[in-house]
């Protein structure tokens, strides 16, 4: 399966089978994914579904991620910028081609240094 990163535009090929499960978020979650190639994903909680930095808004194949769970929900309705495509990275396991944006707020917030 295929993983889109936007606005990077980078595609990653997924084989399910081999790619090593980095800890952080569930396997083969969006978090996952992303930290084993290399694509900066903010995770401040670890990927325990216990804030809202991974927020990533889902631009195709929503229906190949898994159903969004209870905690999930919760803490997404406390995300800034929340849309009807949102999903937390760590908790949203990809099982299928997905297109994902890494929302602006994110990146900013990523790239703000202390003093600037
Ligand atoms: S990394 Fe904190 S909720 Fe996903």
């Amino acid at each position: 399966m295929k993983v889109t990163f936007l606005p990077q535009n980078v595609t990653v090929e997924v084989d399910a089978a081999t790619l090593p499960y980095g800890e952080h978020g569930k396997r083969l979650s969006v978090l996952d994914i992303a930290l084993n190639f290399g694509i900066h994903l903010e995770h401040a909680c670890g990927g325990n579904c216990a804030c809202t930095t991974c927020h990533v808004v889902v631009k195709q194949g929503d229906a190949n991620l898994a159903e969004m769970e209870d905690d999930e929900a919760d803490k997404l309705d406390s995300a800034p910028g929340l849309t009807l495509h949102s999903r937390l990275g760590c908790q949203s396991v990809v099982t299928g081609d997905v297109v994902v944006e890494i929302p602006d707020w994110n990146r900013n917030y990523v790239s703000e240094k202390p003093g600037q």
